[in-house]
């Protein structure tokens, strides 16, 4: 698949550099520094290369969307059109200053997304994992006992695509049902996070969460 990364943060970058190895093609986009992304693109390897956010989304299978909140509009302004792309997003609403959801309860980040692209397909994967421990999980991906990962969403497409994302990244994908479901996902992911980050040994603790009833 060819990947647009929109936002080639903590998390877009290690996402794009676990698909890239993984054999899918990937364009890293939108950080404060070009540099920086062409550092991503060489680390990851031959599949990889740096680009705009309008680069990152032409031809794409798949857009992942990773940034702060508030910076939404403005990386899908770059973008450009993206009808009829999937976007996978993994961004959660958190306010300015990083305390609490800006939407919540009545509804979600993935639902108020839908809204405002509604002419691509939605679906919401990799909130929950702290990035910290996405390496360790790709490493171990052949044993047989995975850690799972949900996502959700309302598009059939968009949900088969994230499913086989999460899996050649080392997850077993766990289908958590339509889009209104992620305002609980999204909560979720905010404990997640909170003990991740937080806590001590936080993200051994997240992973370990993560497979909770296996
Ligand atoms: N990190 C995690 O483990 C994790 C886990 C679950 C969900 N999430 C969610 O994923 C999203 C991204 O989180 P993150 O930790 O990856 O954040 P991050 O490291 O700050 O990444 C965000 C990216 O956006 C770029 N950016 C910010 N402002 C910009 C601007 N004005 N112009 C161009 N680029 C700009 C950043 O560039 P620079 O690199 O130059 O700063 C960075 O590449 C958030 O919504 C977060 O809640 C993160």
């Amino acid at each position: 698949m060819r990947i647009g990364i929109l936002g080639s943060g903590l998390l877009g970058g290690k996402l794009g550099t676990l698909f890239a190895r993984a054999g899918h093609e990937v364009v890293f986009s939108y950080a404060r520094s070009q540099e920086a992304l062409k550092r991503l693109a060489r680390n990851a390897g031959a599949n990889a290369q740096a680009g705009t956010p309008a680069e990152a989304a032409r031809h794409a299978q798949a857009l992942i969307l990773a940034v702060h909140w508030s910076r939404l509009a403005d990386v899908l302004g770059q973008a450009g059109d993206i009808s009829g792309n999937v976007i996978v997003n993994c961004s959660l609403t958190m306010n300015a200053d990083n305390t609490e959801l800006a939407i919540a309860h009545t509804s979600s980040g993935l639902e108020a997304l839908a809204k405002i692209v509604t002419k691509a397909r939605v679906v919401a994967a990799f909130n929950t994992v702290p990035s910290e421990v996405l390496f360790g999980v790709y490493e171990r991906r052949r044993r047989a006992n995975r850690p799972s990962l949900v996502y959700c969403g309302d598009d059939k497409r968009g949900k088969a695509l994230a499913a086989t994302l999460i899996r050649d990244v080392g997850f077993n994908p766990v289908d958590a049902g339509p889009a209104r479901i992620a305002r609980y996902i999204e909560l979720f992911a905010l404990l997640v996070a909170q003990l991740a980050y937080e806590g001590k040994g936080g993200p051994e603790l997240a992973y370990r969460f993560e497979r909770f009833g296996k």
